[in-house]
């Protein structure tokens, strides 16, 4: 697509996008999440004709409870959270370009494992990308029924 722009953005600029798909209704505050100033934090901007349309956050995590992650050292994992295209941009293929993106930068910097909670709405999106299932179904309180799901970079 024309105009299709992705780059570094703060976790703040991350919100316009974060609130309406991922915490609509909800006081702004909600829209922060622990580590999003952190250094090893990137969150990825989608700009379309210069404005903001899909945002992603990654963050260095190894989640101990995950088999896969088990040989991996920290440095090596990285968390996806807060992956939202607006709602009149979904379906455009802006994800996935999004995704990509991370998944190329993130392994330029040697990270060989990113693993997440998806939505349940959300599993088939990330199962096309090549990402599996590791869990039963949870429930993320306020959020709802969650799956974590893992790809080996
Ligand atoms: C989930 C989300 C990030 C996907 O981004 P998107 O730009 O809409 O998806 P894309 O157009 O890049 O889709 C890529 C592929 O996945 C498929 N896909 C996307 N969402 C899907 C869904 N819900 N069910 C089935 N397939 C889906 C697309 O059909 C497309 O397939 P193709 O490559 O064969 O054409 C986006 O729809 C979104 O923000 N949803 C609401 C918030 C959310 O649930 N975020 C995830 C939190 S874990």
């Amino acid at each position: 697509m024309m105009n299709l722009v992705i780059s570094k953005i703060s976790g703040k600029e991350t919100y316009p996008v974060r609130h309406p798909v991922l915490r609509a209704g909800r006081p702004i505050e909600d829209c922060y999440f622990t580590g999003d100033e952190l250094e090893t934090t990137i969150h990825l901007g989608l700009f379309i004709k210069e404005e903001l349309v899909a945002v992603g956050t990654f963050l260095s995590n190894l989640d101990a409870t995950i088999e896969q992650l088990k040989y991996h050292k920290i440095e090596q994992c990285y968390q996806l959270r807060g992956m939202a295209v607006l709602k009149e941009m979904q379906g455009k293929q802006l994800g996935k370009n999004l995704l990509i993106a991370a998944e190329q930068l993130l392994y330029a910097k040697d990270v060989t494992a990113l693993w997440f909670n998806a939505r349940t709405v959300a599993v088939p999106f990330y199962e096309k990308m090549g990402y599996e299932k590791i869990s039963e179904a949870f429930e993320i309180e306020n959020v709802g029924t969650h799956y974590k799901m893992y790809k080996s970079l």
